[in-house]
């Protein structure tokens, strides 16, 4: 069965869960993996990343979706064009607990953003029991994740919950990857700090081929790798206009 959880309070075991934080986590976790980062440790807070903090780890992360004083790095996808240290430690308010929250229950937690919308959902071919799990923003849904879901959804043949129709459902709604984006709260909120500017780095659609999976690592943590990396492989969009 294809499903879909809208918020992290809905995950459960499933054979294979695809953690999806649009705006931003997920898609600062594909780019860190292909800049060059061995690994993604994702910690459930802050206090654990910084307990994680150590030479040649990165510590990255955001509160209220701006950096905190004592970290290397934000949550802004740009921010991981280059990396910075062998290991990146990442800490946010909904992706990074989402992913420790999927690895404890799931047989396979893969990491999905629309930057690697097609590799994610070419890995799932001929998987039965697939979760699609929303990190949503406290508690909530939000809008991108739902639509990044919907788009997997709506790939993937077989039976399906009510749940991945209406994600479906949402994801018809919006002719372009963008215009999902931007209608969520959660880019009006990136807009509100300066950061609108991720919410079109977030937007772009398979550029990477980067199918990162997650474990647990230890409580709290998750380890996310990328067996598929291929270093700076990120597809050059010249025209960036033409994928908003
Ligand atoms: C999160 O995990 O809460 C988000 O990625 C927030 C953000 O940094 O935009």
């Amino acid at each position: 069965m294809i499903d879909v959880a809208f918020t992290r309070a809905e995950v459960r075991p499933a054979a294979v869960a695809v953690v999806i934080d649009v705006l931003r986590a997920t898609s600062s976790i594909v780019k860190a993996l292909e800049s060059g980062y061995t690994c993604v440790l994702c910690a459930d807070s802050i206090e654990r990343a910084r307990e994680l903090r150590e030479p040649g780890r990165v510590l990255a992360g955001e509160q209220d979706l701006v950096p905190l004083e004592d970290f290397d790095l934000g949550n802004s996808p740009e921010g991981f064009e280059r990396p910075l240290g062998e290991e990146l430690i990442l800490a946010t308010t909904n992706g990074a607990p989402t992913l420790v929250a999927a690895a404890d229950v799931a047989e396979r937690v893969l990491v999905g953003a629309l930057l690697n919308l097609d590799a994610v959902t070419e890995a799932l071919a001929g998987e039965e029991d697939v979760q699609l799990v929303c990190a949503g923003t406290k508690g909530r849904l939000g809008l991108e994740d739902v639509y990044a879901a919907g788009r997997i959804s709506v790939a993937l043949p077989g039976a399906r919950t009510d749940a991945a129709r209406a994600a479906e459902c949402v994801a018809a709604r919006y002719p372009t990857p963008y215009g999902a984006l931007s209608d969520s709260e959660d880019a009006r909120a990136l807009a509100g700090v300066g950061l609108e500017d991720d919410v079109r780095a977030c937007a772009r659609e398979s550029l990477s081929e980067a199918v990162p999976e997650a474990v647990t690592d230890a409580e709290g943590v998750a380890l996310v790798t990328c067996q598929n990396q291929r270093q700076n492989s990120m597809k050059t969009q010249p025209n960036l206009a033409c994928n908003l």
